[in-house]
C-alpha cells in the first residue's frame, strides 16, 4: 500500500529531503504522485512512522487505506451531485479506514482533513469534511459505537486539522484522522500514523541556551539541509559558519558525529553550549561534537584533509534589508559576498572525504523588477571538482506518476522566509 506525506509549506523542499533522506539510509521507494500538498510513496515494506522526527518538512505521514475517482468526489461536491456524494461516503465507510476507530474502547473523537491543490475544491473543503464526518459517525453509530466529531472552524481557510490538534487529541494514537488527498485523477482514503511535533522544534528554537534572532536559521530547515547532505548516524559532519550550531544541533539528533567552526569566538562557546544542551536534553550520552575557533579561509588546517563526509553551511548571506533592493544594489551584495563563498567552495572540496557532500546556502535576492540576483558559483565548483546533485531523477518515480520532468532540472531549491528581503538558494554539491 502507499503512503502518504502532508508536506510543509515549501513543498519541493519537503519532497527533496524525503528522498535524499530514503536514498541515504537505503529504504527503497517510489514517487507515485506529487502535489503542492501531498506526495504518494510506495515502499516495498511498512515505513516506521518514527520517521516524522527525523523530518523538518512533513507535517503527517499517512497509511493509504482506500482510493476514488477525483471526479467522483469534483461531481459529489462541487456539483453537489447526491449519488456521487453517497458513493463517496460509501467508499471511505467501506475502506480499512474506519477499521481503528471501530476498536476504539471509550466513547471516540475522530477528525477528517482535506488536502488538495484544486482551488476549487479548496473552497468545498468544510464540506466534504462535514458530509464525510457524519456519514462516519453514523457508520460508527451502527456499529454501536459513540464518536463525536473534530471539524474545524468556519474562518480556517483549509479544512484540515493541524499537526498540534491531532496531537492533543491524541487522533494518531486511535487512529482516528481520516485524510483526504485529492489528487488530479486519484483520491487518496488513508489513516494518519504520525505528525510533526512542532514543539520539539520550538523547543530546540527557542529554549536553547544560546540565541541569535537575526541570523539565526529555524531548525526545521536546518533539519532538511542536514537530510540534504545524506547525513546518518554513521557519518561526520561540518558546519564551518556554524554560528549558534542550530544545523549542528539537528545532525547531533541524527546520531551524527559533528564539527563545527565559527571565527566569532562568541558562537563557538555559544554552540558548544547549545550542543551540550541538546545532548543533555535529548539523553545522547554518546554525543559526539566539537567547535572550534577559525576562519574558514584556514579550514583544512583547523579540521584536517579530508576528514567529513558532509558539510551543511549558511555563509553570510548579506545585510538585513529593510527594503526589497534594487538590481544594482542587490548585486553590489553578491560581488561583495563572491570571495568568501569561492574561498569556501576550494576548503571545502579539500576537507570533504570521497563522495562527501556540501550542501550550501548563497543569497537568493529578489529585486524590485521581480528578478533574482544569486551567487554565481557554477564556474567554481567545476573548477574546484565539485559535482551537482540533481535530487529528482526518473529512476525514483513511478510510471504513473504524473509529468515529473518540471523537478528534474532543478539544480537548487530557494527557500524565502518571510520575515527577511534575502531568500536562501540550496545547492548540494558532491566531491
Ligand atoms: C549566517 S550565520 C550562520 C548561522 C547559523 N546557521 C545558525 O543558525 O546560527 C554565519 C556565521 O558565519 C560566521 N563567519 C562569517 N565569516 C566567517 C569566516 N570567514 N570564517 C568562519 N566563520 C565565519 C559568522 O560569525 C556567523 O556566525
Amino acid at each position: 500500500m502507499q503512503t502518504l506525506f502532508i508536506s510543509g509549506k515549501n513543498w519541493t523542499l519537503s519532497l527533496a529531503e524525503l528522498t535524499e533522506y530514503f536514498k541515504a539510509r537505503a529504504i527503497e521507494f517510489k514517487i507515485d504522485y506529487f502535489s503542492t500538498e501531498f506526495f504518494a510513496l510506495t515502499f516495498p515494506t511498512p515505513l516506521n512512522p518514527s520517521v516524522i522526527d527525523d523530518l523538518g518538512g512533513t507535517i503527517k505521514i499517512a497509511e493509504a487505506k482506500g482510493t476514488l475517482p477525483s471526479e467522483t468526489v469534483k461531481e459529489a461536491f462541487l456539483n453537489k451531485n447526491k449519488p456521487a456524494q453517497k458513493q463517496v461516503a460509501q467508499t471511505i465507510i467501506q475502506s480499512a479506514a474506519l477499521e481503528g476507530m471501530k476498536k476504539a474502547s471509550d466513547k471516540l473523537l475522530f477528525g477528517i482533513s482535506v488536502y488538495t491543490s484544486d482551488n476549487n475544491l479548496k473552497t468545498v473543503g468544510g464540506r466534504i469534511q462535514r458530509y464525510v464526518g457524519s456519514a462516519i459517525k453514523d457508520e460508527l453509530a451502527a456499529q454501536g459505537k459513540k464518536s463525536s466529531f473534530m471539524g474545524t472552524s468556519q474562518d480556517r481557510s483549509e479544512a484540515q486539522l493541524s499537526h498540534v490538534e491531532v496531537l492533543k487529541k491524541k487522533l494518531v494514537e486511535n487512529q482516528a484522522e481520516v485524510l483526504l488527498c485529492i489528487g488530479k485523477t486519484q483520491t487518496w482514503i488513508a489513516n494518519t500514523i504520525a505528525v510533526h511535533n512542532p514543539f520539539e522544534f520550538q523547543k530546540r528554537d527557542i529554549y536553547k541556551p544560546n540565541q541569535r534572532a537575526i541570523f539565526g536559521m529555524p531548525p526545521r530547515l536546518a533539519r532538511m539541509m542536514v537530510n540534504l547532505s545524506g547525513c546518518t548516524s554513521q557519518k561526520t559532519l561540518l558546519d564551518s559558519f556554524c554560528g549558534v550550531g542550530t544545523i549542528l544541533q539537528e545532525a547531533l539528533l541524527e546520531g551524527a558525529m559533528v564539527v563545527g567552526v565559527d571565527v566569532n569566538s562568541w558562537c563557538v562557546k555559544a554552540a558548544t553550549e547549545n550542543l551540550e544542551w541538546v545532548a543533555r536534553e535529548y539523553n545522547l550520552s554518546e554525543a559526539d561534537f566539537r567547535v572550534v575557533q577559525g576562519d574558514v579561509s584556514r579550514l583544512a588546517e583547523k579540521v584536517g584533509l579530508e576528514s567529513v563526509d558532509c558539510m551543511v553551511s549558511e555563509p553570510d548571506l548579506g545585510p538585513a534589508l529593510r527594503e526589497v533592493p534594487t538590481g544594482p544594489y542587490a548585486q553590489k551584495i553578491i560581488t561583495k559576498l563572491e570571495p568568501l563563498f569561492f574561498g569556501f567552495i576550494e576548503e571545502a572540496y579539500r576537507v570533504l572525504r570521497f563522495k562527501g557532500r556540501l550542501v550550501l546556502v548563497t543569497p537568493y535576492i529578489r529585486t524590485r523588477s521581480h528578478e533574482a540576483v544569486t551567487m554565481p558559483i557554477e564556474d567554481k565548483i567545476k573548477e574546484v571538482g565539485f559535482k551537482r546533485i540533481y535530487v529528482f531523477s526518473d529512476d525514483l518515480f513511478s510510471e504513473e506518476a504524473p509529468n515529473h520532468g518540471k523537478l528534474m532540472g532543478s539544480g537548487s531549491l530557494v527557500e524565502m522566509d518571510e520575515r527577511h528581503k534575502i531568500g536562501r538558494e540550496i545547492h548540494i554539491l558532491q566531491k
